[in-house]
């Protein structure tokens, strides 16, 4: 018999799709039946709870959590999101209900036995409800008391050699695709680099000392499998710089249909038979493609390294040899002044560990923000606000055509005193001494 009348969530256990409310009823029978072999330290009832506030919220269309919430652990300032249900008295289960960030491995690979033994942590101390994962990235347990926060602390440190991922404003859990370990458009081990940044800055991300948030995310090529784009501060994302690897064997089987356009995408559509010129020559967006003799050329030096031919032909075209990546910066969702998404920094690097030029224009974009941001101002209003030419300045960066997508269109240009032949200390008398008033 459930502990709350839930009308509403029920019908949501209809339909295909795996339902998020017939799991939590599983959850909240597991514990029903478990409670005499697991002595839980947060209410048994707890998934009760969770399904009876979240029924109410679905009935008076408002959300029953109080605002914000303070919690952590010693030596860290972030890494728990604290939360209090506003009706306490009906739903005990729910009265605390923080969550904790736990930091995932790059590229979110698993073995059963340490989900396993994160699981019996999570039974015993929390909710059992989990999210995987968190949109930064975090494995993300959901639910638990103030009480608990330290305990589950120290069995993931202890035990598991695991540490909590980020809150608050610092440097937050850096994410990655899964890069080099099944994809062949990776031009850089993505999985490496998210780990060894993410172990160099930890005190960052574990003791706020910035203005506001920042985000890494590392994409393997183009694609943006993690979107780092659209959703880090700071973005890598992998690319080459010498020319496409062209096999006209394979290009051959592709135009003699042996092999599937886009490894077989769209082959649940009506699109008839594989067209290279119609759909790879005519869509390269530099036009920078042809066939001579039943030959595929590309003429390289005008290739943007968008990704086209290669998603649509993967068995004939492959990425370059001389491999590296791209920094963008300033990404953001839109409070306060607008979306962002990143602006290109430097155009290529090469990712050798142990990425001594990669962290110093982190290091460098860092201290000038860290100096000069206001209070809550994300990098890519810092960058808005003093302008994409201080952010050239503190880097070290000489601005180049590839920094704009197009030249500014107002006269509205600052020149620096020293630019300006005479300065800028000019005495009206001598202008006089020409001009009568
Ligand atoms: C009580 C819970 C949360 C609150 C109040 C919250 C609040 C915010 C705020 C204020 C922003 C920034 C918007 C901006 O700068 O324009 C943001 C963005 C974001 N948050 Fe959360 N957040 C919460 C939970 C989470 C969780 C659990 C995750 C994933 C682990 C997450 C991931 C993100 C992402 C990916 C963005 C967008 C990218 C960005 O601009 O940083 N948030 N959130
Ligand atoms: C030979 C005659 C004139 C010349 C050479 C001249 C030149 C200029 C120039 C160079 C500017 C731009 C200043 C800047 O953006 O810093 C300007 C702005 C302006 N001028 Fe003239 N102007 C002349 C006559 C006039 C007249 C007769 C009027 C009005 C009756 C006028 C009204 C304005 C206004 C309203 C602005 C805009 C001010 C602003 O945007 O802040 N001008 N003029
Ligand atoms: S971003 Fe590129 S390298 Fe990474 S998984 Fe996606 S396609 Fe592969
Ligand atoms: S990667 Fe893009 S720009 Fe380069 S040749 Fe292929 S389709 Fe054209």
């Amino acid at each position: 018999m459930p502990k709350h009348e839930t009308p509403l969530l029920d019908q949501l256990e209809s339909g295909p799709w795996p339902s998020f409310v017939s799991e939590i009823k599983r959850q909240s029978e597991a514990r029903h039946q478990k409670q005499n072999e697991v002595e839980y330290q947060i209410p048994v009832d707890v998934c009760d709870d969770v399904l009876g506030v979240l029924e109410m919220s679905y009935n008076d269309g408002t959300c029953h959590w109080k605002h914000g919430g303070i919690v952590g652990v010693f030596g860290y300032g972030g890494g728990v999101i604290g939360r209090y249900c506003d009706q306490p008295d009906k739903f005990p289960g729910v009265a605390h209900f923080h969550t904790v960030r736990v930091n995932q491995p790059a590229g979110k690979y698993y073995t059963t036995e340490y989900l396993r033994q994160l699981c019996d942590l999570w039974d015993f101390r929390g909710s059992g409800l989990t999210n995987m994962h968190g949109s930064t990235g975090d494995i993300v347990l959901l639910g638990t008391r103030t009480e608990q926060l330290e305990e589950i602390f120290g069995v993931l440190t202890h035990e598991m050699n695991q540490d909590l991922g980020g809150s608050g404003s610092n440097l937050r859990t850096p994410a990655c695709c899964l890069g080099e370990s099944r994809c062949e458009f990776a031009c850089y081990d993505t999985q490496e680099l998210c780990y060894q940044l993410t172990m160099e800055y930890q005190d960052e991300l574990h003791r706020p000392a910035f203005p506001y948030k920042f985000k890494f995310k590392f994409d393997g090529c183009p694609n943006g499998c993690v979107a780092s784009i659209a959703r880090s501060d700071m973005s890598f994302i992998g690319t080459w710089r010498d020319e496409i690897r062209i096999d006209q064997e394979a290009v051959a089987a592709y135009i003699g249909g042996e092999l599937k356009p886009n490894a077989g995408a769209h082959a649940d559509g009506e699109w008839g038979p594989f067209d290279i010129q119609k759909e790879v020559i005519d869509l390269c967006p530099s036009q920078c493609m042809s066939l001579e003799d039943g030959k595929l050329v590309i003429d390289n030096k005008e290739c943007v390294r968008c990704m086209h031919c290669i998603n649509t032909m993967p068995r004939a075209l492959r990425i370059g040899n001389d491999r590296g990546l791209s920094i963008l910066v300033g990404a953001k969702a839109p409070i306060l002044d607008g979306a962002q998404m990143s602006s290109l920094l430097v155009p290529f690097i090469k990712v050798e560990p142990p990425y001594d030029e990669i962290k110093e224009v982190i290091e460098n974009v860092w201290d000038w923000w860290m100096e000069e941001g206001k209070n809550r101002e994300r990098l890519g209003e810092t960058i808005k606000r003093l302008s994409f030419q201080k952010l050239l300045e503190v880097t070290g960066i000489k601005p180049m055509p590839q920094h704009v997508q197009e030249p500014r269109h107002n006269p509205y240009i600052f020149w620096k005193e020293e630019e300006v032949p005479g300065g800028w200390q000019r005495d009206i008398k001598e202008f006089r001494k020409l001009h009568q008033r």
